[in-house]
């Protein structure tokens, strides 16, 4: 079982401290990149949270099709308007759903909350096997900017000020970054920590392989900005493999 490390008073201060990550310029485009990979499928969120994209996806086109989205992790956003986050109601390393999809997201970070290389090739397994034949898995996921640190340099700020501080600490061997937040509360100082195992374009596309889901496309975000080495996100879409005999994706859809 994965560790989880998030909580309903985390997802109150994590919300208000990532304002932006709510924008429609940031929504809009991560919902039109999904909606158009899931067509008229299925789709399933890895980590839903509060239903920030599960809500405005699922309501895309409503009326004219159905593209019901549902989500672990944090909750299931079916009903739309509903917005809760707990993180402990299934795991995306293991949970079962007693159906198939044609997409299968995980984004903003969810996928690195897996702390260890086996537990994100399990999710890897476990997205393939729900994703009917022709289906997509897409990751986005930060990458970090291990160039900026110094060698030996294990503790850098990305805020500072009198009444917060974000400090990042860096693990290259196991590849962790530990993210410790602290900020002043109405007089009282709270902190909260949050550890992540980052993980590099090329073991992506390993685990994809391992699963037996092939990289599609990779881009440096929703706009499809192109990847490169100042890339500080990724956005890897990998495909299952459509096949003769099997179910194809427009009957699946039916
Ligand atoms: C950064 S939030 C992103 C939430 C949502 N995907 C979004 O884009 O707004 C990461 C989410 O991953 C969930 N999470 C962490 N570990 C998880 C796990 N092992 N299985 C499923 N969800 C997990 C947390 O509860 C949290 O909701």
């Amino acid at each position: 079982m994965s560790e989880i490390h998030f909580g309903a008073r985390i997802a109150a201060i994590d919300a208000a401290a990532h304002d932006g990550m709510h924008a429609p310029d940031v929504i809009d485009p991560t919902v039109d990149f999904l909606a158009e990979l899931a067509g008229n499928g299925a789709a399933l969120e890895f980590g839903i949270g509060t239903g920030r994209i599960a809500i405005p996806l699922r309501a895309r086109d409503l009326g004219l099709r159905s593209r019901p989205v549902t989500g672990h992790g944090g909750g299931v956003a079916r009903q739309a308007g509903r917005r809760r986050r707990s993180g402990d109601d299934g795991d995306m390393a293991t949970v079962r759903v007693e159906r198939e999809f044609t997409l299968i997201y995980a984004v903003w970070n969810t996928f690195i909350n897996l702390l260890s290389q086996d537990e994100q090739v399990q999710c890897f397994r476990n997205a393939a096997a729900h994703l009917i034949p022709g289906g997509y898995f897409v990751v986005e996921t930060l990458v970090p900017r291990l160039q900026g640190l110094s060698l030996g340099e294990t503790v850098r700020a990305s805020a500072f000020g009198p009444n917060n501080a974000d400090v990042d600490e860096y693990d290259v061997v196991a590849q962790r970054i530990t993210s410790h937040h602290y900020w002043n509360d109405g007089g009282r100082w709270e902190t909260w920590s949050s550890p992540c195992r980052y993980v590099w374009p090329s073991e992506l596309d390993l685990m994809g392989r391992i699963a037996g889901v092939a990289l599609v496309a990779r881009s440096g975000g929703w706009l499809r900005e192109p990847f490169t080495g100042e890339s500080t996100s990724q956005v890897s879409v990998f495909g299952r493999p459509a096949a003769d005999g099997l179910r194809s994706r427009a009957e699946a859809q039916r």
